[in-house]
């Protein structure tokens, strides 16, 4: 085996093994849709707006705690311990829809499919500050 392949193969093996940790896509990919959005925006004034305003989750400070993390983590943790007065009281379908609706104060871009509840998927996305 000449040294051309024996590199090329390792080249793969690494681009593999990085492939695997790196969440396939981001927030810039358009991972939710507009009505959803619209739903969430109706959850959060019933829900969250006695407590919160919702440029709180579009501010720079926000998005730099949650920058490099996964959509899974945020959805995590908001249906963890929100509502304050009542944590984890909504649907799981409502606590999704709030995340876009967040999406949406940040202007990710909207597209044609709803974030969904697998934990799976919601693990390949990855949010970021800014576009790539
Ligand atoms: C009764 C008041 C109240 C309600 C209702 C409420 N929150 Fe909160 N929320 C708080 C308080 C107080 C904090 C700060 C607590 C802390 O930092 O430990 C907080 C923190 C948060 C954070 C963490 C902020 C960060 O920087 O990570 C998020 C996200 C959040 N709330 C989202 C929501 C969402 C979404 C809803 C509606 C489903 C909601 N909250 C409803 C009082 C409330």
């Amino acid at each position: 085996m000449n040294m051309t392949i024996l590199f090329s193969q390792a080249l793969f093996l690494l681009v593999a093994v990085f492939g695997m940790q790196t969440p396939a896509r981001s927030v810039w990919d358009a991972v939710y849709t507009e009505v959803q959005a619209k739903r969430g925006e109706e959850t959060f004034s019933k829900s969250c707006a006695a407590c919160h305003d919702s440029s709180e989750f579009a501010s720079p400070a926000f998005m730099k705690q949650w920058s490099g993390r996964t959509v899974f983590d945020l959805f995590d943790e908001i249906s963890a311990v929100m509502p304050m007065d009542a944590p984890g009281k909504l649907e799981k379908q409502a606590y999704i829809d709030v995340v876009a609706f967040i999406f949406r104060c940040n202007s990710f871009p909207a597209g044609e499919t709803e974030l969904d509840l697998k934990e799976e998927n919601l693990r390949q996305i990855r949010i970021e500050a800014k576009g790539r």
